[in-house]
Order: structure tokens, then C-alpha cells, then sequence
């Protein structure tokens, strides 16, 4: 792997304004301050627009960070962003995410993670243009859902991925299969990142912790699917970050093949904590950590609250990341309890609704 160094380059971070982007760019500048960081978000309303404001907020006070309110799946705009700030590595986290939501809006998954993707490689491809250094890294996110209901766990990136049960699934498989392609034929370092689960402070209302949390305040009753028997692998976000820096700084090799053609400088790594989780000791977690941050009064009847339902379509019932790999190659493994995890949360959202 050739390693590469973040002080004085330019960053390109698509999604920055989401979860684990606006995460991932104050990390950035934790470890390399002179580093410039553009990023780029659409700000759509999938979920509650004030919350990607309020990260983008704690963004601006870095004075290295240029924030572009814009489209991935707009041509035009990735070709004047590439040319004007010629970046060295870039991050796509930009995408439609969510499992279910692909049920009813098949279109955003199309726009965001197949156009906007291919966007992003064709700017990285043409990067190199006229003998130019061009981009060193491209690192993007997938998702452990392209195991879909894969029986083996835990889950290796060395597993068939062949039978996506969402379109979400089958966009972040056919990300890995356009990055291979581009890899091979442009010479692209890429790295493609699986990510299991990830929750933390200022996360995404869409998921079930944080659903669970505004229903459980509000007196409603939360629904946990497959009865609970589902294990998932959550994984907290500083531990993401920390892996996607990591994995940022060391590209895949590029290696010419005995036809004289490029070798596809090519990876694809899991990031997840390899502790599944039953979703029932998970909820239970939860509610003691919103009782201890004050969200939740002491006397709060859970078990009247909590209603067990069957499974969703496009739900699989194990996550479980096997990440050796990135052990190996990167000397990482998330390891943040989700004690510790869910109570940055619960203490985070008690801040941020005043509670
Ligand atoms: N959070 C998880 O558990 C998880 C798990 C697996 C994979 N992922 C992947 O990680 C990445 C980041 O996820 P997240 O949890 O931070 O989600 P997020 O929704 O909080 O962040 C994505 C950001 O991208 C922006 N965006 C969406 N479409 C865009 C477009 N066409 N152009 C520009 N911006 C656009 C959104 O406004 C959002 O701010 C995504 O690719 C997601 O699929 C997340």
C-alpha cells in the first residue's frame, strides 16, 4: 500500500453536512490542521434539515473547510469542483441511505448513488488529464447491507455479494463493481468501506435508536422488528472516523499486470465492531442511558412501550462485520462499547432538545 500524508492536501467530502461526513471532516482536521477540506451536500430533506445545519455549523469554525451546497448527480458541478480545487483524496459518503425508504423512493437511490457516484469517478478519471498527479485516493462509502441474507457470519468481505435484498443493497454493491471497473481501467486507487450500523451524537433521526428515542419522549409505543431477533452489529461513529482516516492515508498499490496493463489498485475493507447485538438488549441499553441522561424519567414504564412485530421487507436479521482485514492492514478495530456509545447519545440529545 503507498502511503499517503493529509497535511497540506485538499480533501474532497461529499455528504459532509451528513452523520458520519461532518464527523469524518472534524477528525480531518484534528489530525492535520493544514489540510484544506471542500465539502459538498445537497441538504436534502430526507431527514430533518436543521440537523445538518447544526453540523455544518460546527464546521464552519475551520477556517480550512469550504462548505458547497450542491448535487453530486450534477456533472457539471463535480467538474468545476474537481477543477477548481483539484483534490488529492476523495471521500463519497454523499448517498441516499436507508433500507426502506428505497421501498417508496426508488428515484433518490438512482440520482444519488449511481449517478452521483458515477460522477465522482468519471471527475477522478479525468483528474490525471494531461499527465496531472490527479487524485490519489478515492475512498467511498458501501454498506454491510450488501451481505443481504447472507448465512455465514460473521460477515467477510472474501463472501459472494451477488443477492442485494434492497435497491439501497444493490446501488452499494454496483458502487463497488463501477470503482473496480474504474480502477483497472484509469488506474483510480480506491478504497470501498462497508459500514455496520453506525450511531452516535447527532446522528440520523431515520434510524431505529434515534426513532426509538423521539417516540419513547413522546409517550408512544416503539415497534422492534423480527420480535427482536435480529443481531446487528452497531458500530460507534467515532470509531468510523477513525477507521476512515486510517484508511484514507493508505492507498492500494499500483501495480502494472504482466500484460503491461494496470493491476486495479483496489480494496474493500468492513468497519464494524464485530459484537452483534440483540436488538431487545440493545433497546434495553437505550432506555437505561435516557433514564441516566434525564430524556426519560426514572419511573418510565418501558415494557408498556415496547411492542415486538415481524420482520420488514428489504430487513436482514444478522449484521456482523468481520474486520481481520482491517486489523491487518490498518492495526484498527472499533472497539467503543455500546454503553459508552449510546450514552454520548442519550446526553447529546438531552443537550440538543433542551431537555
Ligand atoms: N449510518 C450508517 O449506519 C451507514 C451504514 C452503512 C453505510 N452508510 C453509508 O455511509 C454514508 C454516510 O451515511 P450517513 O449515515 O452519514 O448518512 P447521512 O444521510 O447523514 O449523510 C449523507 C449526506 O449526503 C447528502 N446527500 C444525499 N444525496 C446527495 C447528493 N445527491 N448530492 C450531495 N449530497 C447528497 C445528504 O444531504 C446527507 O447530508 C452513506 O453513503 C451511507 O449509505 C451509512
Amino acid at each position: 500500500m503507498s502511503t499517503i500524508e493529509l497535511k497540506d492536501k485538499v480533501i474532497l467530502i461529499t455528504g459532509a453536512a451528513g452523520f458520519i461526513g461532518s464527523n469524518l471532516v472534524k477528525k480531518v482536521f484534528e489530525i492535520a490542521q493544514e489540510t484544506t477540506v471542500i465539502g459538498i451536500d445537497s441538504l436534502n430533506d430526507y431527514y430533518d434539515v436543521s440537523l445538518k445545519e447544526y453540523r455544518l455549523q460546527e464546521l464552519m469554525q475551520y477556517e480550512q473547510f469550504t462548505f458547497i451546497k450542491g448535487n453530486i448527480a450534477d456533472r457539471a458541478l463535480i467538474q468545476d469542483v474537481f477543477e477548481k480545487y483539484k483534490p488529492n483524496i476523495v471521500v463519497n459518503l454523499a448517498a441516499q441511505a436507508g433500507v426502506r425508504y428505497s421501498i417508496t423512493n426508488p428515484d433518490a437511490y438512482v440520482e444519488a448513488n449511481l449517478i452521483g457516484f458515477y460522477n465522482i469517478l468519471e471527475a477522478c478519471r479525468h483528474s490525471y488529464d494531461d499527465g496531472k498527479e490527479g487524485v490519489e485516493h478515492l475512498v467511498y462509502a458501501s454498506s454491510s447491507s450488501v451481505y443481504g441474507s447472507n448465512k455465514k457470519v460473521p460477515y467477510s468481505t472474501d463472501d459472494k455479494v451477488d443477492n442485494p435484498v434492497s435497491l439501497y443493497a444493490a446501488t452499494k454493491k454496483s458502487n463497488e463493481l463501477l470503482a473496480h471497473a474504474y480502477s483497472k481501467l484509469y488506474n483510480i486507487p480506491s478504497t470501498g468501506l462497508r459500514f455496520f450500523t453506525v450511531y452516535g451524537p447527532a446522528g440520523r433521526p431515520d434510524m431505529a435508536y434515534f426513532g426509538f428515542t423521539n417516540k419513547l419522549r413522546e409517550g408512544k409505543k416503539i415497534q422492534i422488528f423480527n420480535y427482536g431477533n435480529c443481531l446487528r452489529d452497531f458500530t460507534y461513529v467515532d470509531d468510523i472516523v477513525e477507521g476512515v482516516v486510517r484508511v484514507m492515508q493508505k492507498a492500494p498499490e499500483r501495480v502494472t499486470g504482466e500484460d503491461g496493463l494496470p493491476l486495479p489498485p483496489y480494496a474493500v475493507y468492513n468497519i464494524g465492531n464485530s459484537r452483534p447485538e440483540n436488538l431487545l438488549e440493545f433497546v434495553d441499553i437505550l432506555q437505561q442511558e435516557l433514564i441516566r441522561a434525564g430524556v426519560l424519567p426514572a419511573d418510565y414504564d418501558f415494557e408498556a412501550h415496547k411492542e415486538l412485530v415481524p420482520m420488514q421487507p428489504g430487513d436482514v436479521p444478522v449484521t456482523y462485520a468481520d474486520t481481520e482485514a482491517l486489523e491487518r492492514d490498518f492495526g484498527f478495530k472499533p472497539s467503543t462499547s455500546l454503553r459508552d456509545g449510546l450514552r454520548k447519545f442519550a446526553e447529546w440529545y438531552k443537550t440538543y432538545y433542551s431537555i
